[in-house]
C-alpha cells in the first residue's frame, strides 16, 4: 500500500501542482460549469465570521451563481474530533444555515446537509478505513496541527477524520472542493481512497470508477487576520461574526490592534495589523488597498478604523437584515436543511449500493438492501 505520491511526501511540489491544476479549473468552470459538482463545508463550532465569509462563503456563492452543482456540508460529526462534547450544536447548526442563506447560498440551487442525518455517508468510513495505513494517517500535517491545537491526546476520530472527510467528498462524487491550503492533505486522502477502492475491488478495468478524483479549488482570497493581528479564531475573541450588529462591530474595530506609526501604509509584511484593516476595507469596497492607505495617510488609525467600521457595516447590512429575518422563522431554516438531507440521503444510498456491489455484498440484489 505504499504509494509514492501519498500525503505530502513533497509538500512544496504538491502545493505547486495543486495551484496549477486549480488555476486551470478556474478558467474551465466559467466555460463548463456543468462539469462540476462542488462540495465544501464548515464545522458548526460557533457562529461564522467575516474570515469564513471572505475566505470561503463569498466564493461558494460565486461558484453557485456560475451554475456549478453546489453541495454545502454542515460538518457536525467533525465538531467532536478536537473537543469534549458538541457544545451549542443546535444553535450553531441553525445559525450556520442562516449565515449560508443570508450570504447568498440558494437552496433552490444548492444542497445544504449535515453529517449526522446521512447514515450511508458515515457507513462509507468503514471500507475506506481499510484503505489507509496507520502511518499515512499519522503523517497528515493538518491532523498534526489540529492535534497540537487541541491540547489533547490523539483520539481515534482525530486520527481518522480525514478519511471521514473523504467520505464527505466521495459519497456524492464531488469532483471539486474549494478549500484553503490547510485542507489539501485531506483532498489527497480522498484521491488516494478513490483510487485504492477501485484497485482493491478489482475494478481497475471498469470503464467508470466508482469514485471520481476530486480536485482542490484554491481560493484566491487573501488571508484575513483577527483584529489583534493573530490568526482569526473565535477562541481568541478577535473575530467579527457575520451576524454581529453594527454597534458590536464598531466596538470591536475600535479595540483593534494597530501600531505606533501614524501615517497609514499598506505593507502586510512589516505592518500586519494596519494592513489587515486596510485589506478589510478593500474587500468590502472593491478598491485597491494601496489607494485606500494613501487616501488615509496622516489621518492615522482613527480614520482607518472609522472607515473599516463604516464600510463593513454598510456591506453587511443587507446580509445581517436577511439573517435576522431568517432566524425569526427557524421552521423554515430547519425545513431547508431537511430538504437538503433528503437529497443527500438519496445520493448516499445510491453510492452505498454501488460500494456494496463492488464489494460483492449485494446479497439480495438491488431492491432489498
Ligand atoms: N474540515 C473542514 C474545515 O475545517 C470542513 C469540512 C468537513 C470539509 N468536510 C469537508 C471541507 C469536506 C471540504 C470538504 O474547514
Amino acid at each position: 500500500m505504499s504509494d509514492p505520491e501519498v500525503l505530502s511526501a513533497n509538500a512544496e511540489g504538491t502545493l505547486r501542482a495543486s495551484q496549477a491544476r486549480s488555476d486551470a479549473i478556474e478558467k474551465d468552470l466559467i466555460v463548463n460549469p456543468g462539469r462540476y459538482r462542488m462540495l465544501t463545508g464548515d464545522r458548526p463550532t460557533g457562529k461564522l465570521h467575516i474570515g469564513h465569509y471572505f475566505g470561503s462563503l463569498a466564493n461558494r456563492v460565486r461558484l453557485q451563481n456560475l451554475g456549478l452543482d453546489t453541495w454545502v456540508l454542515i460538518a457536525d460529526y467533525q465538531v467532536i474530533y478536537d473537543r469534549d462534547g458538541v457544545g451549542e450544536i443546535r444553535d450553531n447548526v441553525l445559525s450556520e444555515v442562516a449565515d449560508y442563506l443570508a450570504s447568498g447560498i440558494d437552496p433552490a440551487q444548492s444542497t445544504i446537509f449535515a453529517h449526522s442525518q446521512i447514515p450511508a455517508l458515515n457507513q462509507l468510513l468503514l471500507p475506506f478505513l481499510s484503505l489507509v495505513t496507520d502511518s499515512e494517517l499519522r503523517r497528515n500535517p493538518t491532523v498534526k496541527d489540529e492535534l497540537a491545537n487541541s491540547g489533547r491526546p490523539m483520539s481515534g476520530l482525530m486520527l481518522t477524520f480525514p478519511v471521514h472527510q473523504a467520505a464527505d467528498i466521495l459519497f456524492c462524487k464531488a469532483n471539486l472542493v474549494p478549500v484553503g491550503k490547510d485542507q489539501l492533505p485531506h483532498i489527497e486522502v480522498a484521491r488516494l481512497i478513490a483510487r485504492r477502492f477501485d484497485e482493491r475491488y478489482g475494478r481497475a478495468d471498469a470503464t467508470t470508477p466508482v469514485f471520481p478524483q476530486a480536485d482542490a479549488l484554491l481560493s484566491a482570497a487573501p488571508h484575513i487576520l483577527g483584529l489583534d493581528g493573530t490568526k482569526m479564531s473565535k477562541s481568541r475573541q478577535n473575530v467579527i461574526e457575520i451576524g454581529m450588529s453594527a454597534d458590536e462591530t464598531a466596538k470591536l474595530v475600535k479595540k483593534a490592534k494597530t501600531d505606533s506609526e501614524r501615517h497609514i501604509t499598506y505593507d502586510p509584511v512589516s505592518r500586519p495589523e494596519v494592513s489587515n484593516l486596510v485589506m478589510l476595507v478593500s474587500l468590502v469596497t472593491g478598491r485597491n488597498p494601496q489607494d485606500i492607505a494613501e487616501e488615509i495617510g496622516d489621518g492615522g488609525s482613527g480614520t482607518l478604523k472609522k472607515m473599516v467600521t463604516e464600510s463593513l457595516n454598510e456591506y453587511f447590512a443587507p446580509i445581517r437584515a436577511r439573517r435576522a429575518d431568517l432566524l425569526a422563522s427557524p421552521d423554515h431554516l430547519w425545513q431547508v436543511l431537511r430538504d437538503g438531507c433528503e437529497k443527500a440521503n438519496e445520493v448516499a444510498d445510491q453510492t452505498l449500493l454501488e460500494v456494496r456491489a463492488a464489494m460483492q455484498m449485494e446479497y439480495w440484489g438491488h431492491d432489498h438492501h
